[in-house]
């Protein structure tokens, strides 16, 4: 898989993606993005982070931000992110973020990050109050993936305009230093079944930790019983599952329900319809819940125990930090002499 956009790239394919600290992860982060990161170990060198120089962009935590960076890189682990094949790291614990970063927002100029919709979203009304980290945001994003020259970024449908801003950095940076293939210009990997996980209760809202119900999504740690109980109160209709894809048009929540389906199972939304078409909610629903708690409660348990003994999982995260580390500081060291910075 070459980039047709810059095929003159040489140098390796590799995927990068990252994760902000958070505790209450859910059903959406896992299909959305976790299940993605571990299939995408057997095709590529993967480089995982969890991102907590992001995290602080909203405010500061310092109470809890290393035990929500525990809570992620357990979740990554026990999803199936093997330490020993791919690299999971904390964003902080490899300084050259912040280093690129800065030579970015030399690169990338106010109008491009004026328009990124994110920044309007979580600014809201009073974007003149919000700290400067959070318009910076895209910035460090575009920095944590160049920093690894990565080609390849699992992400959801909402960080697409995150990644064009991503590749109109690097290909600036490319021109302006004379260097046209320096930088990949890294592709967003965003198509698959689980791209968008519902609300359990309104299909037109993403499933989020911020819902003030706790009904409208599955938490990694709910247990089979909250999972059934949340599936069977999950909004559907009085029809019958549709027999194919057409009858799931002005149907959102039982496309969503179909959707997580399809992706906890890794089927096809129409494998899924040819087995339950006809079939009531009745009979769906709790097939539905069975393969959910089947597929989540070795994680949860795998999560408790390895958040349990922060020794040994701050010694895996110590070491992914050496191994990014080892790839960032060359890639940095170039930046430094493309840009003629002083040799210290
Ligand atoms: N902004 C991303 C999100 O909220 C998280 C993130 C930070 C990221 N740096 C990244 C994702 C680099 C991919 C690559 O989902």
């Amino acid at each position: 898989m070459t980039d047709a956009a810059q095929p003159q790239y040489k140098g390796p394919q590799r995927v990068f993606s990252g994760m902000q600290p958070t505790n209450g992860l859910h059903l959406g982060n896992y299909l959305g993005a976790l299940q993605k990161f571990v299939r995408l170990q057997d095709h590529y060198e993967c480089i995982y982070c969890i991102v907590d120089l992001h995290a602080i962009t909203t405010g500061p935590d310092p109470e809890n931000l290393a035990s929500r960076c525990r809570e992620v890189a357990a979740a990554y682990i026990a999803a199936g992110v093997d330490p020993k094949r791919s690299t999971i790291f904390i964003q902080s614990a490899v300084r050259e973020h912040n280093e690129l970063t800065w030579i970015f927002n030399c690169v990338a100029r106010m109008g491009w990050v004026e328009r990124m919709t994110q920044f309007k979203d979580k600014a809201g009304k009073d974007a003149q109050r919000s700290s400067v980290g959070l318009f910076d945001y895209p910035v460090l994003q575009a920095a944590d993936i160049l920093l690894y020259k990565a080609t390849h970024v699992p992400v959801g449908e909402d960080q697409k305009q995150h990644l064009e801003l991503s590749r109109d950095i690097a290909q600036k940076f490319n021109n302006d230093h004379n260097a046209p293939n320096f930088f990949p210009l890294p592709e967003p990997l965003i198509q698959g079944p689980g791209a968008r996980i519902m609300s359990l209760r309104d299909g037109s809202k993403k499933m989020s930790k911020s819902d003030p119900s706790d009904m409208t999504r599955i938490n990694l740690t709910d247990d089979a019983d909250a999972i059934m109980s949340k599936i069977k109160k999950a909004t559907t209709d009085a029809h019958p599952v549709p027999e194919s894809k057409d009858g799931l048009e002005g149907r959102a929540e039982v496309e969503n329900l179909v959707g997580i389906f399809a992706a906890v199972t890794e089927r096809s939304v129409e494998d899924v319809l040819t087995e339950f078409g006809g079939k009531g909610f009745g009979v769906f629903k709790p097939a539905l819940a069975e393969t959910l708690a089947a597929k989540l409660s070795p994680i949860a348990a795998e999560m408790r125990r390895l958040t349990a003994d922060t020794a040994s999982l701050d010694a895996i995260l110590k070491d992914g930090a050496e191994k990014a580390a080892a790839v960032a500081q060359p890639i940095m060291a170039e930046v430094r002499d493309v840009v003629g910075l002083w040799r210290a």
